[in-house]
């Protein structure tokens, strides 16, 4: 199988004593390409930097709602400069988590989050978007900017949202919580929406799917989510792992042994 794994945070901690040994046991496990993003600059940056260390690695860059309190505009000019890299692919994660108490206040989430929208406006890249217990204002949100696509990140939204994402043009992302027992209405939305639409991710190193929920996930485990989702729709998970293989691709313009030509 030949797997897509479009969100994994290898910057995180939680691969400090094993970062690039993980990394590079991926294509043997079947994960052709990996998508990094960044939750604040220093993670940005060390996703920029895995990025030029591994092929098969790419980056976004961005700061994450739980991670903005300390957001200035000049950070801005940081993100500007980090995302000319010829790697970094789109603008993530941002958007909105009004789930977490201590997260910064939701005005300056909704402020920080304008701002990078209006970023990657500026810089033509699509934006990957976190959004927990805020759909309704994510959605006003991304409404405003109109010129700017994405991916909703590990999708907890509505059918009915996912129908009106789907009409603008977005792309929707699903992790390993497709496996958890509790998972229905995410089940819904993929029944429902395009298989052009889905792309899978891991979210490593949390939500990692059953039947290895309790370890640390990575993305060799990418495959448990093409497999529910090819439960769901019917298909092969083969099917699967290639269509969100070229999702993905296509998505973050991805053209493989051609990586120089943005
Ligand atoms: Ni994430």
């Amino acid at each position: 199988m030949r797997l897509f794994d479009t969100h994994a945070h290898y910057d995180s901690g939680a691969f400090n004593a094993d970062r690039l040994e993980v990394l590079a046991s991926m294509p043997e496990r079947g994960v052709e390409l990996i998508l990094n993003p960044g939750c604040d600059l220093e993670s940005s940056r060390t996703a920029v930097a895995l990025a030029e260390r591994f092929p098969f690695v790419y980056a976004a860059v961005g700061v994450h709602p739980s991670d903005c309190g300390d957001w200035e505009d000049s950070w801005l000019e940081e993100l500007r400069a980090l995302a000319a890299h010829r790697r970094v692919r789109a603008i993530g994660e941002i958007g909105l988590d009004y789930y977490w108490k201590d997260n910064p206040p939701r005005d300056f989430q909704q402020q920080v989050f304008h701002r990078q929208m209006e970023l990657a406006r500026e810089l033509g890249l699509p934006v990957i978007i976190h959004d927990r217990e805020a759909h309704q204002d994510c959605l006003s949100i991304v409404r405003e900017h109109p010129q700017v696509t994405g991916v909703y990140h590990c999708y907890s939204g509505s059918l009915e949202d996912a129908k009106v994402l789907v009409r603008l043009g977005w792309m929707i992302s699903f992790t390993g919580v497709v496996t958890y027992k509790n998972a229905r209405r995410a089940l819904e939305v993929i029944d429902w929406l395009p298989m052009d639409r889905i792309m899978i991710e891991t979210d490593s190193p949390y939500l990692t799917p059953e039947p290895f929920r309790g370890e640390r996930n990575d993305s060799g485990k990418v495959y448990r989510v093409a497999q529910t989702i090819a439960d769901i729709k019917g298909l092969d998970v083969e099917d699967v792992a290639r269509i969100t293989l070229e999702n993905g691709k296509r998505f973050f313009q991805i053209e493989t042994g051609k990586e120089e030509d943005r």
